[in-house]
């Protein structure tokens, strides 16, 4: 146990030291293969805007796709200069476990656009060789089309946006798709990609319990090893907010939201698909490995107008924000080699709220040993032990993972906001958050 914990009033037993056996099967799957490096790609545009979708995406396009290419590439570079995340006996370069092509609709670009990035990538990093390279699909058929060549491109495994299997739902959704385009598409990506997940929405307008369990069964039915399902969420500044508010949609209230989260939950883990996430579902093995290592609290370089990324510099932590606007953002990449809006090392306990953020969002919960080798933070055994009492988190049985109950994923914001009002700093952790100058003629 690290012995700053102890002086800090941790229980002696809160904290196991590394090098512990493995808690479950799924843990074993985890390790080793999804602590390296990710890069996520963004692309910022669709054909249209969903109106419950508040993620960048923009339907006028404003540049070629050459000079998306091209400052991609730009941003990769300046990212490779400014990380020192270099991993021994890889030439110094950085080694990369994933790559995640995220938008907006990824697959609006072409296929060699997909390919001369890659290529790019693989001169600046090194791929292991097992490397997960997901892009995001629409599944409407001209997209569909294209699935053949994003293969051959590179990418090897499809995040497919089907969001419902009910036209009606689909129409509400403002979706450019019918459900006959999405089975199409399924079957496209399950010859092409040797992976496959789906998003659906559910807690729709309208939707009944019933019929979400009805309808959850054909998507299972349907899927590959991987399914993301979200609750549909009310956010800021789009249209579904306008009709939320004007009291247009029927939503279900916490409770049935409960019923409607748990049910899903139930019945994918009785179909051989357990929640890893709050939202994800997977047959063990087939995990997302670029989402584990947002989780995990990992190293991931983001590219592209808007894109977030965590990196290390000087050993210590970094967090990059692009630029939302892609004007903007490749004007300043074309003046400054980068698009960056800003560069800020994280303090210990900003990195500490952020693990217990991102790492409590998984069935397996935050790894305690973890926690206080980055960032010296432990957690105070009283309100955690108050948290236990309340049936919200538990301990793994060697007591290194501290993870949420069924009742605690319920309240899970409510959960991590106790645990972030126990982090207990040690001394010698005083590091304070710094803005970095990224600024350029
Ligand atoms: C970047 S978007 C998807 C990519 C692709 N453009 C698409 O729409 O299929 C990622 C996923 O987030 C989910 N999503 C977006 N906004 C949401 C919201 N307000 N509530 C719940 N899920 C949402 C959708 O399932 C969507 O597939
Ligand atoms: S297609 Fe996807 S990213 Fe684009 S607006 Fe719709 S949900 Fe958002």
């Amino acid at each position: 146990m690290p012995e700053n914990c102890e002086a800090s009033g941790l229980r002696g037993d809160m904290i196991m030291n590394g090098g512990g056996k493995q808690l479950v099967n799924i843990e074993e799957e985890y390790n080793n293969k999804d602590s390296l490096p990710a890069l996520y790609v963004h692309w910022p545009w669709c054909i249209s805007k969903c109106p419950y979708c508040d993620f960048n995406s923009h339907v006028r396009r404003v540049f070629d796709e050459a000079d998306y290419v091209r400052a991609i590439c730009r941003e990769i570079d300046y990212l490779i200069e400014t990380s020192d995340e270099l991993v021994e006996g890889s030439n110094d370069r950085p080694r990369l476990g994933s790559i995640f092509f995220g938008g907006g609709t990824p697959s609006l670009m072409r296929a060699d656009t997909v390919e001369r990035i890659l290529a790019h990538a693989a001169c600046r990093f090194d791929f292991a060789d097992d490397i997960e390279i997901t892009l995001e699909a629409n599944p409407s058929s001209v997209e569909a089309r294209g699935f053949a060549d994003l293969a051959k491109a590179g990418v090897n495994r499809l995040s497919l946006g089907v969001q419902a299997l009910d036209d009606e739902a689909l129409k509400v959704l403002g979706r450019a798709h019918g459900v006959e385009e999405a089975l199409q598409a399924i079957r496209l990506a399950d010859r092409y990609f040797g992976r496959m997940s789906f998003d659906v929405i559910y807690a729709r307008h309208g939707q009944k319990l019933r019929d979400w369990q009805q309808e959850l069964h054909r998507v299972i039915d349907l899927a590959g090893g991987h399914l993301s399902l979200y609750q549909l969420t009310i956010e800021e500044g789009t249209k579904y907010k306008n009709l939320y508010d004007r009291g247009e949609l029927d939503l279900p209230d916490n409770d049935r939201a409960a019923r409607f989260f748990h049910t899903t939950r139930e019945i994918c883990g009785q179909a051989g698909l357990p929640a890893y996430e709050v939202s994800n579902h997977a047959v063990p093995g087939q995990e997302s490995r670029h989402n584990l290592v947002y989780w995990r609290y990992g190293i991931c370089y983001g590219v592209g107008p808007g894109a977030h990324g965590r990196l290390l510099k000087a050993g210590r932590r970094m967090a990059t924000m692009a630029i939302r606007s892609p004007k903007r953002w490749i004007d300043q990449v074309n003046r400054c080699g980068h698009g960056f809006e800003s560069m800020e090392v994280l303090e210990p306990q900003q990195q500490a709220d952020e693990i217990l953020l991102m790492g409590m969002r998984l069935s397996e919960g935050v790894d305690l040993q973890r926690l206080y080798d980055l960032t010296g933070c432990c957690l105070d055994s009283g309100a955690v032990d108050a948290l236990i009492e309340a049936e919200l988190v538990l301990l793994s049985p060697d007591k290194r993972f501290l993870r949420a109950t069924d009742a605690g994923f319920s309240v899970l914001n409510g959960v991590i906001e106790n645990l972030s009002l126990a982090l207990q700093r040690n001394q010698g952790t005083s590091e304070s958050s710094r803005v970095i100058d990224i600024s350029c003629q």
